[in-house]
């Protein structure tokens, strides 16, 4: 197992060979099911049915419970989709494009001739992929399901429906390997509000006998239990961030700013941080920024390659 190396393959077959209990961190944001052709044969989301499709991430993500080392995290990003309709086909649109642009001769399957017939979707039923994988993770794979974290997107894809909201979220899935675990708090905490430290700390204080309504203390009341604030607050579980393309990459990247605490929060400096999926290769920048080593893996060769640049090759848009 080579650190701060790019293999270029399948992750199923290439996890094959890593050593079991070796990795510290798992970051990784896998294919959409059929939304994207990434133009190579073995390439995940191109399945017939969903089943299929998630029994193919279930494998790959059953050699990442391998490989995590037992103290180990593996945080999973992944948004959700909607089943095929006329009337509501942002998916629909997205892959035509896709098969009018680009990049390889698979066709992908189509949702309303194909994967209806074998699932209980209807037209425009949300598929609820990410909560059906997260289930299996913990119940199939044995990963302690430790957090749902929305990130929140403030210039989500426009979409034209006029029947719900406009989706601007994905998940982030915190797993862990074992019951306890390494999670730096500390390294991601919050700056808290002024006003909140001002009436936290002046309950601490003699101040409180000052104060009135909800938040007063009575006389007396014992404060040893109180610690000063010191103008931090534990990570929320609603991220915002804004997402952002890579130059050259077909496909939705991750922002730096959205993969910086799982990495801060979920492996120690000089630890090894894994991306599966690794496209062009932000966990990698990230990774490398936080002076942690990172193993990445990719089914295409211009990916591979696009990412070996990006990491190695000083690009500032990184
Ligand atoms: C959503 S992209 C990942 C983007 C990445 N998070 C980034 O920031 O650039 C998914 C990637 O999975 C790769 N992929 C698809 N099937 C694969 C397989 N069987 N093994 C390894 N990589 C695969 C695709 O080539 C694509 O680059």
């Amino acid at each position: 197992m080579k650190l701060n190396h790019i293999y270029c393959g399948d992750s199923v077959q290439i996890l094959k060979e890593f050593p079991s209990d070796s990795i510290d961190c798992c970051v990784t944001s896998p294919p959409y099911y059929a939304l994207r052709d990434y133009g190579v044969y073995n390439q995940i989301g191109a399945e017939n049915t969903l089943g299929e499709y998630i029994d193919k991430l279930l494998c790959v993500f059953s050699e990442v419970h391998r490989v995590l080392k037992k103290d180990g995290t593996f945080w999973l990003n992944m948004g959700d989709t909607y089943s095929y309709s006329s009337r509501d086909s942002n998916a629909h649109k997205t892959r035509s494009l896709l098969q009018q642009t680009n990049i390889g001769s698979l066709s992908m399957p189509n949702h309303e001739s194909i994967d209806l017939k074998t699932s209980n979707l209807k037209p425009k039923d949300l598929m609820g992929i990410p909560w059906t994988i997260a289930l299996d993770l913990r119940n199939k794979l044995g990963f302690y399901l430790r957090q749902d974290i929305i990130w929140a997107k403030p210039n989500p894809m426009p979409e034209s429906v006029k029947d719900r909201c406009t989706k601007s979220h994905e998940y982030i899935f915190l797993l862990s390997k074992s019951k306890k675990y390494y999670f730096n708090a500390d390294a991601i905490k919050e700056k808290a509000d002024e006003k909140s430290i001002i009436r936290y700390n002046s309950r601490f204080n003699t101040g409180a006998k000052e104060m009135s309504g909800a938040g007063r203390l009575k006389q007396g009341s014992n404060t040893a239990g109180f610690k000063k604030f010191t103008g931090y607050k534990n990570k929320r579980d609603v991220w915002i961030v804004a997402t952002r393309g890579y130059k050259g990459a077909h496909f939705a990247t991750f922002p730096t700013a959205l993969i910086k605490p799982c990495i801060l929060a979920g492996c120690r400096e000089g630890g090894i941080v894994l991306d599966p999926f690794f496209g062009s290769g932000t966990v990698g920048v990230v990774a490398k920024e936080l002076n942690r080593n990172y193993i990445g893996i990719d089914i295409n060769g211009d990916y591979c390659n696009l990412a070996e640049n990006r990491i190695n090759g000083g690009n500032k848009n990184a």
